[in-house]
């Protein structure tokens, strides 16, 4: 029944993933600079972003912890499981501290298309490294993919890290305006934070060598991808003095 539910799973977020690619590159969801002074249909951001992150580790920690097969519980797993929750941990509980969002809002509606989206993936993520028979063993920690997986998804995550962190420091507390971001991947394109997070999961996709790590990777590209072309629009049409030769989201190419 459950690989049922996993392959249902994998296949709704391939819908979830061209619906958001068919929406966003029409126009960007309206969360962030995108939404303005606009109250109606809103909640406070902050405990937004808790909400909205929140089933991403807990869906994956309750469907690895009660599905798993014994035979895939072992350093191998574990390991992936603790990457998983460290991210998500931070991403859900920590972040939304960091960030310096004052008093703005999110959509009430990207809560609702983020919420299903996020518990599905943290299910079939969960699922698939609770079943996969490659990873049934440790020895998949000396295998070429885990190690090349590894390596681009450390990379993409210290600099997706990097980047956010870049960004949160360009507001002074209380501050909601925006400036040119400079340092570190900025040089090179105006998404730095998104070039990382793609990294991050195309890597999850080769070190976990899943059906769900691909999708989720894929999902990531469609949805931050079109995000990250409107973010370049959107600094070009708003700052006279940025700099031209930076790309949108892939260095010197994008
Ligand atoms: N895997 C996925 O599909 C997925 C989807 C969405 C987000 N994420 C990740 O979640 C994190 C946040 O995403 P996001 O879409 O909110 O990223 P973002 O638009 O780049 O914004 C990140 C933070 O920095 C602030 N900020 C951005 N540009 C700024 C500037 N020029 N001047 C001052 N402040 C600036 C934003 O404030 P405002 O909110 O006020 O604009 C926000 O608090 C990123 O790490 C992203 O990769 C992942």
């Amino acid at each position: 029944m459950l690989e049922g539910a996993y392959r249902i799973g994998l296949g709704l977020i391939v819908a979830m993933g061209l619906m958001a690619f068919a929406t966003t590159i029409r126009a960007p969801n309206g969360y962030g600079r995108y939404l303005g002074d606009k109250l109606a249909g809103t909640i406070a951001a902050r405990p937004g972003w808790l909400i909205f992150e929140a089933p991403q580790w807990m869906a994956f920690a309750l469907t690895f912890w009660f599905t798993a097969r014994a035979i895939n519980i072992n350093t191998a797993t574990l390991l992936l499981l603790g990457l998983w929750q460290a991210h998500y941990l931070y991403r859900g509980l920590g972040m939304p501290f960091r960030m310096r969002i004052g008093s703005k809002r999110l959509p009430i509606a990207t809560i609702w298309f983020g919420l299903p989206f996020n518990a599905l993936n943290g299910f079939v993520n969960g699922y698939a490294v609770g079943h996969a028979e490659h990873l049934a063993s440790a020895s998949w920690l000396g295998d070429p993919r885990f190690i090349a997986g590894l390596a681009i998804a450390g990379v993409g995550w210290v600099i997706n890290v990097h980047s956010d962190n870049l960004l949160f420091r360009l507001r002074k507390p209380g501050e909601t305006g925006y400036r040119v971001p400079y340092g570190g991947m900025f040089r090179f394109v105006s998404s730095a934070n998104y070039l990382g997070e793609i990294m991050l999961w195309i890597g999850w996709a080769v070190m976990t060598w899943t059906a769900a790590g691909l999708i989720f990777a894929l999902f990531t590209i469609a949805n931050l991808g079109p995000r990250a072309l409107s973010h370049h629009k959107w600094y070009r049409a708003t700052f006279a003095d940025y700099p031209p030769e930076r790309r949108a989201l892939i260095p010197f190419i994008l």
